[in-house]
């Protein structure tokens, strides 16, 4: 897997005194989507401004499609959705993508036709002459997305493409997002939406306070917590549970609360002398299958278990007020 971002000890201070990041290291396989999770103010925008050369980094070693981070040209080949974007209310949908795609040299016949075909992508066409100032919030993002499309980019950087969309706008988009991984680019996203990342991701890292906490595939990440979990109706009585303490059943099985066992294993066949123990005594078995923790669980750990410093701030120093709703 050839890394089309790769980046080490990223910091970026604000003002002298904010410190956004701390050190990131992040890699990102070609042809993956990767998901940058945070709370607000963990410094995701801020990896992709610099990403993007839109502020430069304190500190900061690495490659983005196989160049020097910081490096302009290297702009034709990535596509960028930035956060709280704001195209002029006056151009249609049409125009903002013909703007853009002036802007990236295309010509004037190529960029109409490929205006079109990401209208079309994006489920804009019906409105592609209506002035951006009549659309809604889900639809300003349908035409950012497709303005971060039309120099046919490698890498596409979408910092939190869903936000604002609805739940029928955010499933399109995660289409699209397939769709894009499809055709070979490969993605970045930012996004404080759990669920959304768990959905589209083939891998992610959690953010907090300007440093990675964790980073892999959504498996590899929950893999030591995932396995079998039994839950009994009635909580599980001590001579049933004395006896299925003598089975020395594999794979670590643990009585995790009066009425749950779990099981560190995601075969069935090992977790059944348990249920036959169990049955035995006629208790009742409410439910039994694989389960492994979502994202949230996973990023409430992640969170819970930081004891950073606050957001951004340097001790000693004011934090910032711009955290809070960033
Ligand atoms: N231009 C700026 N000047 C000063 N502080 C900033 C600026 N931009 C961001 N910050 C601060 O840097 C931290 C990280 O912000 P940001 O990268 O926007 O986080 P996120 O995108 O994860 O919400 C926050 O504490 C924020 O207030
Ligand atoms: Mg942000």
């Amino acid at each position: 897997m050839s890394a089309v971002i790769d980046i080490q000890g990223v910091e970026k201070t604000y003002k002298r005194r904010i410190k956004a990041l701390r050190g990131v290291d992040l890699s990102v396989g070609q042809g993956e989507i990767f998901g940058l999770l945070g709370p607000n103010g963990a410094g995701k925008s801020t990896l992709v401004k610099i990403m993007m050369t839109v502020i430069s980094p304190s500190k900061c070693t690495g490659t983005v499609l196989g160049e020097k981070i910081g490096d302009k040209n290297t702009l034709q080949q990535i596509g960028y959705l930035p956060e709280h974007h704001r195209f002029p209310a006056y151009l249609t949908g049409r125009q903002v993508l013909e703007y853009f795609g002036a802007m990236s040299g295309i010509q004037r016949k190529q960029r109409k036709a490929k205006a079109s075909e990401l209208l079309e992508l994006v489920g804009m066409e019906s409105w592609h002459k209506d002035k951006l100032g009549s659309y809604s919030k889900g639809m300003r993002q349908r035409v950012g997305l497709a303005q971060a499309l039309m120099n046919d980019p490698k890498l596409v950087v979408l910092d939190e493409p869903t936000d604002g969309v609805d739940p029928s706008g955010r499933r399109d988009i995660r289409n699209i997002l397939s769709h894009l991984k499809d055709e070979g680019r490969t993605i970045f996203l930012n996004s404080h939406l759990l669920s959304e990342l768990e959905m589209v991701c083939d891998r992610v890292a959690i953010m907090v306070h300007g440093l990675v906490r964790t980073q892999g595939t959504i498996d590899e990440l929950t893999a030591d917590q995932s396995g079998f979990v039994i839950t009994t109706k009635e909580p599980i009585p001590e001579h049933a549970s004395s006896e299925l303490n003598s089975l020395s059943l594999p794979e670590q099985a643990e009585q995790t609360s009066a009425d749950t066992i779990a099981f560190k294993t995601d075969d069935a066949t090992k977790v059944q002398p348990a249920i036959d123990t169990l049955r035995k005594h006629n208790i009742v078995i409410q439910s039994a299958g694989f389960k492994r923790p979502s994202l949230e669980d996973l990023f409430m750990q992640v969170v819970s278990t930081d004891h950073g410093d606050k957001p951004g701030a340097i001790s000693g120093a004011r934090s910032s007020k711009k955290g809070a709703k960033s």
